[in-house]
């Protein structure tokens, strides 16, 4: 399969409102107003990833893909969120670097800065002037009960900051600073984005309509376990094929990772509806292979050592162009620059004028 046709359908305004998104244009420039769609479709989406590491297989599929996807349809703005990563401890000596990697890995992942927005969080001061007004619409209660909060807390006990519980704030402000409608996500992200609508609505309600509606759009990829099977495929826990990865030591990962936990015999018939490796057959090998697999799996037909050779060969196919345009971006590093500087540019544009917006509803300046 073409890395261009990954199956990562459109996704799901949560409400179930509505069947897609609108019959627009495809011509995809980031400035282009004839995006508008009918009512209750988004029009303007946003997202972030954090430059925490290596971009995985786990965010590619999950997120970046599909935000690729959606780039033709929507006026996309994407983000490398810096200031979010502070929150947790890391090293000021390749942080510059890190975030350069990220936002490099995402334009070879597709988000083609010719087509949508692309820059860099701490690039666009006014983002965190909102998030101050926005913490004042917050109430501690809510932060509180964020599970995302109460699990890096746990994580970080020796570090747990007022950033880290103000997290969600600054990701509202993210948001609602362009003003855009629709959120692309992960499943782990609706309580945080359940609190960017409370935030609206009662800014709204305190100060006057300024804020939209922002909607989840749950990325309709399966989530990607680790290769240990421990939950999910994660930067902390080192259980990755990271994009970056090429064919060999994709080939190696995969030979070590965990299969359907009870075909202890090449003889004995598998499970795929259990196993991790299935479920990467289904992002990465055309349905036909899919289906056979499927089929020889469950009879004892092909083994594990074969099924991860097939899916070693498919990742290639792949993920090789994609490293091919990485390698190429990584050669000239100014011109990513360039384009996330000329991102940042817009997204302050935008986030100004929602400012100047703000701040006479709150009767200041
Ligand atoms: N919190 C998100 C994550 O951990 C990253 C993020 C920051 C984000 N700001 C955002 C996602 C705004 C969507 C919209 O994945």
């Amino acid at each position: 399969m073409n890395a261009d046709e990954h199956k990562v359908s459109s996704p799901v305004p949560e409400d179930g409102a509505g069947t897609g998104p609108a019959a627009g244009d495809d011509t995809g420039s980031a400035v282009d107003d004839s995006k508008a769609s009918p009512a209750g479709e988004p029009t303007r989406l946003y997202s972030g990833i954090q430059p925490t590491g290596d971009i995985h297989i786990g965010n590619y599929l999950g997120a970046v893909a599909n935000w690729a996807k959606l780039i033709p349809r929507y006026d996309c703005i994407y983000c490398v969120v810096d200031y979010h990563a502070i929150t947790i401890e890391y090293d000021p000596d390749t942080m510059r670097d890190a975030v350069l990697d990220t936002a490099t890995m995402g334009i070879a992942c597709g988000l083609d800065p010719d087509h949508c927005t692309f820059f860099v969080q701490s690039h666009v001061s006014e983002t965190m002037e909102l998030a101050w007004i926005f913490s004042t619409c917050t109430a501690i209660g809510a932060l509180e009960r964020m599970t995302q909060f109460k699990d890096k807390a746990a994580q970080h006990k020796q570090n747990i900051n007022a950033g880290l519980f103000t997290y969600p704030v600054l990701q509202a402000a993210d948001i609602l600073g362009v003003k855009a409608d629709g959120v692309p996500v992960g499943d782990d992200q609706s309580q945080h984005l359940e609190l960017t609508r409370e935030i609206a609505r009662r800014f709204n309600h305190l100060y006057g309509p300024v804020f939209p509606d922002a909607k989840t759009l749950y990325s309709p990829a399966p989530r990607i376990l680790g290769l240990d099977g421990q939950g999910k495929m994660s930067k902390s826990q080192g259980n990755y094929i990271a994009m970056k990865d090429r064919s060999d030591m994709v080939r190696k990962k995969l030979s070590t990772a965990y299969t359907d936990p009870n075909r202890l015999r090449r003889s004995d018939p598998g499970n795929p509806d259990i196993c991790n490796i299935f479920t990467l057959h289904k992002s990465f090998s055309s349905p036909d292979e899919v289906a056979t697999i499927d089929a020889e799996c469950r009879s004892a037909g092909i083994g594990c050592v074969d099924c991860k050779k097939k899916l070693g060969a498919n990742m290639e196919t792949a993920m090789s162009p994609i490293q091919d345009k990485y390698e190429d971006l990584t050669r000239r590093p100014d011109d990513v620059r360039d384009a996330l500087a000329t991102g940042a540019d817009r997204v302050r544009a935008l986030t100004s004028e929602t400012m100047t917006e703000v701040r006479q509803s709150l009767g200041l300046r």
